[in-house]
């Protein structure tokens, strides 16, 4: 039989071998074996890294819900595909089978359509955890409208840009969402992002909290009457393999987010072998992501992997601190979860609470331990190896981004023997690279560069939504046919990947990727500020956490530094979202900037992070006076 499903290390290399000696064969057998086609392709793959342009399956025809949905109903329609477990413990869990999903999803297209939705028409999703957001995202799948879902921590200013950036036509929203003790009234939000939002024609909205919101005349509609009335029949909409499924944004080092596009077929076959293999995901498993599906994690492993896969895939809408800080473990416990997959960052939050939280749950169900996102420490890994996985279950550190759709290193548990603090190797299919800044390759082990990925894989992001010149500089101009990933990585002596962290200006705070141009803007539109810089620094539980230098315009001078600070991170929190909030902010007098007037951030960063011993060579500064002045007065 195929290489759907690795079981030992030698399989591994094996398969590997295989996989990057001919892609085109590899893939293809996957292709054919594990996936349903309405027909299938002329052209396993086409790719041009100078252009760029990368198409897989060319000719194929599909629908991605039909491989996630239709084809488990024979076989698995009793079979729950969504266990959605709700912010308050004491509310029901949802056990949503994959025959109810079927039914619930063709409804709410069948919704999509009758509100004038076509296919390639772009919906914009800004919900919370709940059902109606994974639904949403298939039933747009299911008639070939785009989605883009807006995570629903950012602003309405945030959202507006995303909005506009895609040209959305509708916007799916809830009255508001649960957050431990909180409720957020999201329908505000968006009635505010509207209001700079001309090309959107209709919202609707799913009640969660029961709060009363605006409803506007003519745009915005409750949801659930719209579905009751709606058939639960509908024929999915035949797309091209290289058709767009979603756009989805991350941060850049500057400027706008960028609207990363993802295909149909590629992105699916990916996501499904992938999860398939890293999970080492059996029939009876209850798996549980929990990232939220505003971000790619949730896209390709709580939504189209897991169900491409007939798997049991647990939504949880709250947070890890409620009611109390052993929330995971007892929703573990309670769903026998199998795999678990979540952040760095949360597993930092949760260990500095104290074990007795974990002592009380039997977590004897779980199998394999994930973690994505950010670099993991390893005083973070070995605590949830000796506490969560009683050293029983292996950990697997994926690497990868939005941009590459799916996982890219990675062991397979119980074949690839872990290391702390290492993503190990190579997924099957991904050629990485270390390079230098000359833009050589570095050969061997026991080096550390800049890596990229020699080779296209079925999942790799298209384009960048309406700027294809921006994708193009931002990942292939700084290496001559390479992907330029972002991240610096060190090779150990047997081959093993350490990922080190960004080489740019992105800067991840508890796993959300924050580009540092945009906070800057948001601070200097402060009246009294002049000029701002924003760098990270390490943080014990959010691994980056974010620190500003400021300097005030004359008149700003005189005012109260607190309250400043207090309405600096107002104004962040008005355009981005409280993610992007700075912990510390240092109003100083001058920035040290290069004689070509380009603020020197390293210098900047070492000071943040309190590591002055060698601050390198400062001469070339226009105003190196301005340093010692920050040294003195940092934070
Ligand atoms: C970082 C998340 C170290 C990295 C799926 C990457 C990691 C960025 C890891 C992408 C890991 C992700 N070890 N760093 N296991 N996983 N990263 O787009 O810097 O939200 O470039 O995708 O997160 O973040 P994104």
């Amino acid at each position: 039989m195929s290489n759907y499903h690795i079981k030992h290390l030698e399989e591994y290399y094996q398969v590997y071998r295989k996989s990057v000696r001919n892609p085109e064969a590899f893939w293809e057998e996957i292709a054919e074996e594990h996936f349903l086609w309405r027909k299938k392709w002329d052209n396993v793959l086409s790719w041009d890294f100078k252009k760029p342009e990368v198409k897989w399956f060319e000719g194929a025809k599909l629908n991605i819900t039909e491989n996630c949905l239709d084809r488990h109903l024979a076989t698995r329609g009793d079979k729950v595909a969504i266990l959605f477990e709700p912010n308050d413990p004491k509310e029901e869990a949802q056990h949503i089978t994959y025959r109810d999903l079927y039914h619930r999803v063709n409804q709410f297209a069948n919704v999509l359509k009758s509100k004038g939705i076509k296919k390639g028409d772009r919906v914009c999703i800004y919900l919370p955890m709940i059902p109606e957001l994974a639904i949403s995202l298939l039933a747009c799948a299911r008639i070939g409208a785009i989605h883009s879902v807006v995570f629903a921590g950012f602003s309405a200013t945030a959202l507006a840009t995303r909005i506009n950036d895609s040209d959305c036509k509708m916007v799916i929203t809830s009255d508001g969402s649960y957050r431990g003790k909180k409720t957020i009234d999201l329908k505000c939000i968006v009635d505010e992002a509207l209001e700079d939002c001309n090309g959107v024609e209709s919202v609707l909205v799913a009640k969660r909290i029961h709060s009363e919101c605006n409803m506007k005349e003519g745009r915005d509609e409750w949801l659930q009457p719209l579905l009751d009335a709606a058939s639960d029949q509908l024929t999915a909409t035949v797309m091209d393999a290289e058709d767009p499924l979603f756009i989805l944004y991350t941060s850049g080092s500057t400027g706008m987010p960028k609207g990363m596009v993802h295909t149909t077929a590629g992105y699916m076959v990916y996501s499904a072998y992938t999860f398939k293999n890293v999970f080492q995901y059996r029939e009876n498993d209850v798996y549980w992501c929990t990232a939220d599906i505003g971000w790619i994690t949730g896209h390709s492993y709580i939504v189209y992997g897991p169900l491409a896969n007939g798997a049991t895939s647990v939504m949880f809408e709250g947070v890890p601190s409620y009611p109390d800080y052993g929330r995971f473990w007892e929703i573990v416990e309670k769903h026998k979860v199998s795999q678990f997959y979540t952040a760095p960052t949360a597993i930092r939050a949760l260990a500095k609470e104290g074990v007795e939280h974990v002592e009380k749950h039997d977590l004897s169900s779980l199998k394999v331990l994930g973690t994505v996102g950010e670099p993991i420490n390893e005083e973070a890994w070995h605590w949830y190896d000796d506490n969560i996985g009683k050293r029983r279950a292996p950990i697997v550190d994926t690497w990868w981004q939005t941009e590459t759709g799916g996982i890219m290193i990675t062991p397979i548990p119980y074949s690839t023997p872990t290391k702390p603090t290492y993503a190990t190797l190579p997924f099957m299919g991904i050629q990485p690279a270390l390079m230098d800044e000359q833009g050589k390759e570095i050969k061997g082990n026991q080096v550390d560069g800049r890596l990229c990925i020699k080779f296209p894989w079925p999942s790799i992001a298209r384009t960048i939504w309406g700027n294809h010149q921006r994708y193009k500089e931002t990942y292939f101009s700084a290496y001559e046919n390479m992907y330029f990933t972002g991240d610096g990585a060190l090779r150990d002596e047997v081959g093993y990947y350490r990922i080190t962290g960004r080489v740019d200006d992105v800067i991840i705070v508890s796993g959300h990727n924050l580009g540092t141009a945009p906070i800057e803007d948001a601070i200097n539109e402060h009246p009294a500020v002049a000029e701002s810089a924003i760098v990270g620094f390490p943080h014990d539980v959010k691994g980056n956490a974010l620190y500003g230098y400021v300097t005030l315009k004359e008149t700003g001078e005189s005012r109260n530094h607190d309250n400043l600070r207090k309405e600096i991170n107002q104004i962040i929190t008005e355009q981005i979202g409280p993610i992007a909030k700075l912990n510390k902010i240092q109003f100083t007098n001058g920035l040290p900037k290069t004689r070509s007037g380009k603020i020197m951030r390293r210098i900047l960063r070492k000071i943040a992070s309190k590591d002055t011993s060698n601050l390198g060579d400062t001469s070339t500064l226009l105003n190196p006076e301005c340093v010692q002045e920050i040294m003195d007065n940092a934070l």
